[in-house]
């Protein structure tokens, strides 16, 4: 019989957080110009800014610190890495890299072409980035049910429209789409998952016009563990079975280690492909650092080597789903309108159906990552039409995005479900004195518009 669970790990070590004050939390606000990237962490109680590389370190990756080799070429720790990456992927080949945004501009020189389709459930960010930067043409497929922030169960909001994809296909030929890639978990539409039998379909698809297939899989033990619970046939596979399985279907995988990889700092890019590797090591030498360090040091490489390992195990996996989903469900008891069902790194509130009142071009979930700080210094992020906004390219007509949310994302081993609590009180509290918010301003947004949610400006209206 199982009782209760609590975190599958004792807390030994911590790090004291400021509290502040009301009044000290608004003129911190005025002062950032009501930009949350813009408020210095140490004015921060509870950080929900992001999960990347926020994650606290086992006592095992303190240790492993200790091990790292710092040579420069064909350094031990490199190996230890190659060979974690190998275990969970199931991939030959191993760049690492300083970070995810540096695997994916490398993923990008390789896979996106000028003038051509590249085909994703929800592109992150700095895929799209190097992508534009191409020339290339990055198109979102995420299923109907992924693309809008309805509250109907599915089981796999991530998973691509294989429909979709079969008429870019047939419209455009298959000569001008470079590349698909399946972003696991979603991150954009909130974390949520894309199915095996998805990824296996879009990759027989893929296959028949020679198209390659990329997985951007920095939360890859997540999209796992969703799979070994909701997909028929795989309750009883271990998680690395289903990861292995899941890069199965694909070319090459870059990953953001921020998150997955429980550290700090850090990405791989893992092929199948020798000549990827070829050109992925070459890439690397120029813009990360030698092949066997890519950018990061060896007491980093050693530090991922078992936090990839960490990450897989599924008493850790479970807490980490249920703490999300405890957050969910306090905040769905509220009557707070939230993604459902929770994926896998946070909670997305849905900003309009928050604040019914507020226009969407008046940035209602902006206003209520300002509220959130406001009232318990608790500091979420925007994802939304400051966010996803963006301009139509001949009238500069402003485009607004089908989703409107406030994503608070949950670091890894770092917070309890005391921590939860408050976020939940905060925003109850918000919630039942809803009519009094009014909407925000833009008054600095820079000269990339895809680029202004981190430096952006804004006034209360
Ligand atoms: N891919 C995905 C799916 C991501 O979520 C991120 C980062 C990256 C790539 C880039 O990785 O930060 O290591 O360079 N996401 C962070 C977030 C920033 O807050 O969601 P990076």
């Amino acid at each position: 019989m199982k009782f209760l669970t609590a975190e599958p790990f004792r807390i030994k070590m911590v790090e004291k957080v400021k509290k502040t004050t009301i009044s000290e939390r608004q003129q911190i606000l005025k002062d950032a110009q009501f930009n949350a990237f813009r408020i210095k962490a140490e004015n921060v109680y509870i950080d929900c800014l992001t999960d990347s590389g926020t994650s606290a370190m086992s006592n095992e990756q303190w240790s492993a610190l200790m091990l790292g080799d710092e040579s420069y070429a064909g350094c031990k720790s490199f190996y230890k890495l190659e060979e974690s990456v190998k275990d969970v992927f199931g991939l030959p080949y191993v760049q690492p890299t300083h970070q995810g945004r540096a695997a994916d501009y490398i993923m990008a020189q390789i896979y996106a072409k000028q003038g051509k389709y590249a085909i994703g459930n929800m592109h992150f960010d700095t895929f799209r980035g190097n992508a534009e930067m191409l020339g290339a043409l990055p198109v979102d497929y995420v299923i109907d049910e992924g693309a809008k922030a309805n509250n109907e169960y599915h089981a796999f909001k991530g998973n691509i429209d294989l429909n979709k994809m079969q008429s870019l296909i047939d419209e455009k030929g298959k000569e001008n789409i470079s590349v698909v890639i399946i972003t696991i978990t979603c991150n954009n539409n909130g974390g949520q998952p894309v199915s095996m039998k998805n990824i296996r379909e879009v990759s027989a698809l893929a296959k028949k016009y020679d198209i390659p297939v990329v997985l951007d899989s920095a939360r890859l033990a997540e999209n796992a563990y969703f799979i070994q619970q909701r997909e028929e046939g795989y309750k009883d596979k271990s998680i690395k079975e289903i990861t292995r399985e899941m890069f199965s279907y694909c070319e090459t995988a870059t990953m953001s280690s921020k998150k997955d990889g429980l550290v700090n700092m850090g990405g791989v890019l893992a092929t199948r492909n020798k000549e990827v590797l070829e050109i992925a090591n070459q890439l690397a030498i120029v813009h990360e650092g030698f092949i066997t360090y890519g950018g990061m040091s060896g007491r980093d490489m050693e530090a991922l080597a078992v936090g990839l390992q960490e990450v897989c195990e599924e008493d850790y996996l479970e807490y980490r789903i249920n703490q999300v989903k405890y957050l969910g469900n306090r905040l769905k008891e509220a009557g707070i309108p939230i993604i459902q069902p929770t994926g896998g790194h946070g909670v997305y509130v849905d900003g309009r159906q928050f604040f019914p009142h507020i226009p969407q071009y008046e940035f209602p979930s902006q206003r209520l990552v300002v509220a959130l700080y406001e009232e318990a210094g608790v500091r979420a992020v925007e994802l939304g039409a400051c966010a996803f906004g963006s301009k139509d390219q001949t009238t500069g007509e402003p485009i607004w995005p089908e989703l409107e949310t406030m994503r608070i994302a949950i670091s890894r081993r770092v917070y309890t479900n005391s921590h939860m609590d408050v976020i939940v009180n905060a925003l109850s509290h918000i919630y039942s004195n809803r009519d009094q918010y009014r909407g925000m301003k833009l008054i600095y947004e820079g000269r990339i518009t895809s680029l202004r949610h981190f430096t952006a400006g804004f006034e209360l209206l």
